[in-house]
């Protein structure tokens, strides 16, 4: 029986290890974390991560073919295959810090393989890394090889979270880099032989180890440069006239260009897009690429002036002052059908209407009060260093911010109300009952185009949707900054 190991029970590992058992129940798949808290939710009936469909899969495998451990030592000295799938956070201090990859989780797994594996093994590189780690990795391990040989395969993951599940059974494709040796290659098909239980041949790509390495990196980078290309023309639109959706929808036709990912916003979040973009930046300037770096830089710019010009035009908005005002916060994390908070888009607007002294009444169907009171009070980028890992906050010292238990509840007395997640649930809400429990007038500003302002204006609230046309009421304001 084939046995994998995976190093890390995140919102990767966790999905993509159950899938893989799922599929194949000739293998044996073993999870291992070194967050005791986490692995034992893992083998509870509370999953530490939420995802549609994942409890199913969970529940299929788990005690059969799929564990979850601390033990890692012991998991890793038994796999033939070992996919390492720690966090590759933003660095926070020292060279590089604020763009460049941090590896020391990544360093410290591979250390300890090292040290660990007495037969051969294929280690495989499941977290995004820059590219050229896969070098660093093959040093650390051939160093303390002791004869025993290691392939190291690059085989990056592009599930987006909320749709883990279906993106993991029926993937675009599956990619794998290897060494183009005769060892390396048997490493290749030995993954393939993984994947083809499920995915379609001509599916599984196989490259040399630095394209797929940056192939990730490319990937995601494209998919933030198409929000931030759409949110720059939703400021053009709110300019004009022309109707953001509706630029969206024409263009997109353009089968060149396709559909997808065209929704304007407040800006995207998550923990990977921005993070990869600032790795691939610092690549760039690392490799003597200035304009290149330039280039890629300009899509995160592009994402902070979309999140502070909503910021800006709900206070201009709203006489040029939210202070002492309730603002009911709809929707907490960065998309919706995840709890995931890390890098939402929200909590710069939750930050920025603080900072004008709002009081801020929060509703997240997923997100705990515990999560949104500790995001508050975090520093940028501490967000991706494990949570058992941060020195704990005290909740009590956000001020002015409640977290209600239902969307009415946080906007009875309100003066403006603000779609941050674009939840199915906001979509429904009974909209002529919150009017009536808000203070007048009573204000809407949809961060994700969800509702339909038209009706809402009819209503009698002032509704101001990310790149249409503006409310009459809002044309008189005084212009953003
Ligand atoms: P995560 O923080 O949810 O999970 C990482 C886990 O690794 C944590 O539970 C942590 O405790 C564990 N860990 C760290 N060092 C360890 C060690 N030495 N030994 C054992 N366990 C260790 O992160 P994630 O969201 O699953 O992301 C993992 C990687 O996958 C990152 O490189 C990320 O960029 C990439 N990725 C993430 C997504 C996504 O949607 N979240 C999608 C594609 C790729
Ligand atoms: C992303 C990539 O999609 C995935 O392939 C990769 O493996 C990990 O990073 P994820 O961050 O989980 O996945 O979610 P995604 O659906 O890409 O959304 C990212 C952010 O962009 C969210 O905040 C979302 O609301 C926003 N977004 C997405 C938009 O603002 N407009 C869009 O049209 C699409």
């Amino acid at each position: 029986m084939v046995k994998i190991c995976c190093i890390g029970a995140g919102y990767v590992g966790g999905p993509t290890m159950a899938v893989i058992a799922l599929k194949c129940p000739s293998v044996e798949v073993a999870v291992v974390d070194i967050s005791v808290s986490r692995i034992n939710a893992w083998n509870s009936d509370q999953l530490p991560i939420y995802e549609p469909g994942l409890e199913d899969v969970v529940k299929q495998c788990r005690g059969k073919n799929l564990f979850f451990s601390t033990d890692v030592e012991k998991h890793v000295y038994e796999a033939d295959i070992i996919f390492v799938s720690v966090n590759t956070p933003t660095k926070t201090r020292g060279l590089g810090a604020g763009k460049a990859a941090d590896l020391t989780y990544w360093e410290s797994a591979a250390r300890m393989i090292a040290n660990v594996a007495k037969t051969d093994k294929i280690v495989v590189e499941k977290s995004t890394v820059p590219v050229k780690t896969a070098e660093a990795i093959e040093k650390i391990l051939a160093h303390n090889s002791k004869g025993i040989s290691f392939q190291i395969l690059s085989n990056p993951e592009f599930l987006a979270e909320g749709t883990a599940i279906q993106d993991l059974l029926n993937p675009d494709r599956v990619l794998i880099g290897g060494r183009e040796t005769p060892k390396g290659q048997k490493a290749v098909e030995a993954l393939k032989g993984v994947y083809a239980q499920w995915v379609p041949e001509e599916r599984i790509i196989t490259t040399n180890l630095w394209s797929a390495e940056l192939s990730k990196l490319a990937a995601n980078a494209f998919l933030a440069q198409r929000i931030s290309s759409v949110n720059a023309m939703s400021a053009l639109c709110e300019a004009t006239g022309a109707d953001v959706q509706e630029v969206s929808y024409a263009v997109g036709k353009d089968s060149r260009i396709g559909p997808k990912f065209l929704n304007a916003s407040i800006g995207f979040g998550g923990s990977c897009f921005q993070k990869d973009i600032l790795s691939l930046v610092y690549i760039c300037e690392c490799n003597g690429l200035e304009e290149v770096a330039c280039y890629w830089k300009q899509v995160i710019k592009v994402n902070d002036y979309q999140k502070a010009r909503f910021v800006n035009r709900v206070i201009s908005s709203m006489f040029n002052t939210v202070s002492g005002k309730k603002i009911a916060v709809l929707g907490f994390a960065f998309k919706k059908d995840t709890g995931d908070t890390r890098e939402t888009p929200a909590l710069d607007v939750c930050k920025g209407l603080l900072g004008d002294k709002a009081r801020l009444s929060i509703y997240d169907p997923l997100v705990t009060e515990d999560q949104i009171r500790r995001d508050l009070s975090m520093n940028k980028f501490d967000w991706d260093h494990p949570i058992h890992l941060q020195p704990p906050t005290s909740p009590a010292s956000i001020k002015h911010v409640s977290v209600a238990w239902d969307p009415y509840q946080a906007a009875k007395g309100a003066h403006g109300l603000c779609i941050l997640t674009e939840w199915d649930e906001f979509k429904e809400l009974d909209y002529e009952k919150i009017y009536e429990s808000m203070q007048k007038p009573a204000f809407v500003f949809d961060g994700r185009n969800i509702v339909d302002v038209a009706r809402l204006r009819k209503m009698g609230f002032i509704a101001y949707s990310i790149g249409k046309p503006l409310d009459p009421w809002l044309k008189g304001m005084p212009a953003l900054a």
